[in-house]
């Protein structure tokens, strides 16, 4: 039986590909910091979910938390990361970047490197993080998510670049969605907005085909294409 953990798995894309890797055969380690929809998951399948709660931000707690649940689920295969946070911010209020920063960048860092060790010295493995389609440029409404999955996309690529360069079978793949029905999408004007169950079942393809890099749901690669070419002097008047 193969095992994962999910870090952010309470609600959202974490709580939908949860739910279908377990259908699919996996134990799969659930973790967030609200406890009891942690519970709540576990008690539809308490076979296959573990759960352990933890708030990514604290470096030191985190590293403890991911070794015990490793040991309890006997294993690990796979560890998703769809942790994250962000919100519209004009008026850059620092507490919000802040927030942003700690949760997306350095309680991100600390799981993508103790994931990648462990997999480094059990010479395989597959890290899978949910970055954004929003990290391919900057935005004014807000500066710190956008930056903070550039951070992410950036990492991985990294990542991936090391496992190369040490001969090591770890895949490295990065999720970059564009909206999804979930508490994370917010501002207005939204479009193409993919559900959880969409979301989630292209996300399995993508880990089943070990890629390396896919847009969700598919069609965002058009607005990603799109976004990349977008001269400087033109996006600023955006
Ligand atoms: N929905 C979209 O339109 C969209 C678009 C692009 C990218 N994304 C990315 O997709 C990922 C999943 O987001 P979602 O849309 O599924 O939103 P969500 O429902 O809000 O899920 C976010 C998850 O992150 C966990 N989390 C947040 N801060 C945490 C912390 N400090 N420590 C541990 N866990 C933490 C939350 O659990 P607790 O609150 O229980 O801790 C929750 O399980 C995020 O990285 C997001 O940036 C989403």
């Amino acid at each position: 039986m193969k095992k994962a953990i999910i870090i952010g798995a309470t609600s959202g894309i974490g709580k939908g590909l949860a739910t279908l890797l377990v259908e699919n055969g996996y134990k799969v380690g659930i973790t967030g910091r609200r406890s009891e929809l942690l519970d709540e998951l576990k008690r539809k399948n308490p076979d296959s979910f573990v759960t352990k709660s933890f708030d990514i931000t604290d470096t030191t707690s985190s590293v403890i938390k991911l070794e015990e649940l490793t040991t309890e689920l006997g294993g690990l295969d796979l560890l998703v990361i769809s942790s994250g946070t962000g919100d519209l911010n004009e008026h850059l209020d620092f507490a919000i970047e802040k927030r942003t920063i700690d949760t997306n960048v350095l309680g991100f860092t600390c799981v993508a490197d103790w994931a990648f060790k462990y997999f480094e010295q059990q010479k395989a493995g597959h890290l899978v993080a949910i970055s954004s389609v929003g990290g391919l440029r900057g935005s004014r409404q807000a500066p710190s998510y956008n930056a903070s999955k550039v951070f992410q996309i950036n990492y991985l690529e990294a990542l991936r670049q090391k496992a190369t360069f040490l001969n090591i079978p770890i895949i490295v793949t990065d999720i970059r969605p564009g909206f999804v029905a979930t508490d994370m999408a917010k501002g207005d004007g939204q479009f193409w907005v993919g559900t959880v169950e969409k979301a989630s079942k292209q996300i399995f393809d993508a880990i089943r085909s070990k890629k390396p890099i896919v847009y969700v749901t598919r069609r965002w690669r058009f607005i990603a294409a799109i976004l990349k070419r977008i001269p400087g002097i033109l996006y600023c008047r955006m």
